[in-house]
Order: structure tokens, then C-alpha cells, then sequence
């Protein structure tokens, strides 16, 4: 089953027919909220609001691990991921949608993996392709088909939040290759790899970067609700079709 994680902007899916919620505990503690159990045009999904369905919950504290725990328990073998990004690459600009390709990881104190029991082996997963590259391929087919822009590829630095960055921490992200910028792309994607879940993630840039885009002060609330809504509507619309290729 394809599970979906919406991010900001996102605690809701207005295309999906709700059948269930289910409160899921875990050994890691309690996911971000009820999974939610439905259809996308009849086909079975689970949907997950990562910040809380009250959007209460900030960056460094979401339960990643609980999280990805609870899809994967509840049998999600593919996870896609909406995450709003700050644009750094200048074609990166708000209201555009993106897939990331790879991922590098500035955060620090979260709970970052399930191998550290001492009940486990020593495990290294493969990740020199964060994103599933199978996935990432059936989510550009659905935007193609949904008549929906999505860009393919770029990099995506995942910051500590919740505070934006300072323009010199963007310049030396952009220095080390990045393209966008967010809170919530990792440890998400190093556990849902972990876990053998296939997981890519749809990037909305709902903001120019620090110092990018002409304007200092790059987070304006009012600016920022209004494209991100009219691009979450666009995510909404490619997830109506990526449902449609989902195996099983
Ligand atoms: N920086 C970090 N995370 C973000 C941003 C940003 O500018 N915009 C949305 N998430």
C-alpha cells in the first residue's frame, strides 16, 4: 500500500474518501497522529500528518522514527513524502514543485536510526540513492500525466529549524551542492530505507532561501500561504494519478 506523509500545507487530503483512523503505538513511542485509512480514486492508502493535524509539532521533534514505524507496520511498502522546501538554485522559485534526488543531512540530536539496540547488529544501509529511484520515476509519470510541472532532481539540505537559516549558512549549503532547503527530509528518508520501505519526496518551494531570491526577510507569512496552497492543490492532483500505478 502507498502511504503518504503530508507535510506543511498538507494535513489534509481533500481527494481522499476517509474509511478509518487508527491511534498506532510503537517501541519508539507515538507517531505524529492517527494514521488515516482511505481511497484516492478506489485505490487504498494511508496518510500521516508529520507536524500533527493541529500543525503542533516542529521539525526537531516530529517522531520520525514512530512515524515511519507505524506506515510500515500497517503494511506501506512505498512511502511518498511532501515536504516545503526554501528554493536555493534560482530556477527554484516559490510555488514550484521539485524531486529531489539526493539528500545532505546538516541535522543534529534526533533520533536517527533503529539500529542502535543493543539487541541489533551493526547495520549500514546503502544510501548513495536516498530516494527510490523507481518511485521518484512513477511520480513524474503521474505529473506529466496530471499536466502538472515537477522538476527532476536536486539537492536537498535538511537543517536543524526551527529558525530559518542565516544567508551565510545558505551560501556555504549552496557551496557544498545543495539546491533547496528543509527541515523534515532526514532522518525521514534514512529510516524509511532502513525499514526496506521505497520513499521519495515531492519538494514545495514555498520560499526563496536566506538571501536568495532579491529579498532578505524570505519567510512572508501571507505570500507564503497563498502559493503554497495553490501548490499543494498541484501535489494533490499528481497523487490522483501516482495512486493509480500503485501495485499493491
Ligand atoms: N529553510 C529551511 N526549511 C524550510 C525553508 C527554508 O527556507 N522553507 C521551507 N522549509
Amino acid at each position: 500500500m502507498l502511504a503518504i506523509i503530508g507535510g506543511t500545507g498538507l494535513t489534509q487530503l481533500a481527494n481522499l474518501k476517509i474509511t478509518h483512523r487508527q491511534v498506532i503505538r510503537t517501541p519508539y513511542g507515538e507517531p505524529s497522529g492517527a494514521l488515516t485509512f482511505g481511497t484516492i480514486n478506489e485505490h487504498e492508502v494511508m496518510f500521516l500528518a508529520r507536524h500533527g493535524y493541529g500543525h503542533t509539532i516542529p521539525p526537531h521533534a516530529v517522531n520520525y522514527r514512530a512515524n515511519l514505524w507505524a506506515l510500515h507496520e500497517q503494511g506501506a511498502k512505498r512511502v511518498i513524502a511532501v515536504a516545503s522546501v526554501g528554493g536555493i538554485r534560482a530556477d527554484l522559485s516559490p510555488g514550484t514543485l521539485v524531486l529531489p534526488d539526493q539528500i545532505i543531512d546538516y541535522t543534529y540530536g534526533r533520533a536517527f536510526t533503529y539500529f542502535d539496540g543493543q539487541d541489533r547488529s551493526v547495520t549500514h544501509i546503502d544510501f548513495s540513492l536516498p530516494y527510490s529511484p523507481a518511485l521518484r520515476q512513477r511520480i513524474l509519470a503521474a505529473a506529466k500525466a496530471a499536466g502538472e510541472a515537477c522538476l527532476d532532481g536536486g539537492v536537498y539540505a535538511a537543517t536543524q529549524g526551527p529558525r530559518l537559516e542565516t544567508i551565510a549558512e545558505i551560501n556555504r549549503i549552496e557551496r557544498d551542492g545543495a539546491d533547496m532547503v528543509g527541515m523534515t527530509g532526514m532522518p525521514e528518508a534514512a529510516l524509511a530505507r532502513e525499514l526496506g520501505l521505497e520513499y521519495a519526496a515531492i519538494g514545495v518551494v514555498v520560499n526563496y532561501a536566506a538571501g536568495r531570491g532579491g529579498n532578505v526577510a524570505s519567510v512572508d507569512r501571507g505570500a507564503v500561504g497563498t502559493v503554497a496552497d495553490a501548490a499543494m492543490a498541484r501535489v494533490r492532483n499528481i497523487l490522483g494519478v501516482v495512486v493509480e500505478s500503485d501495485a499493491s
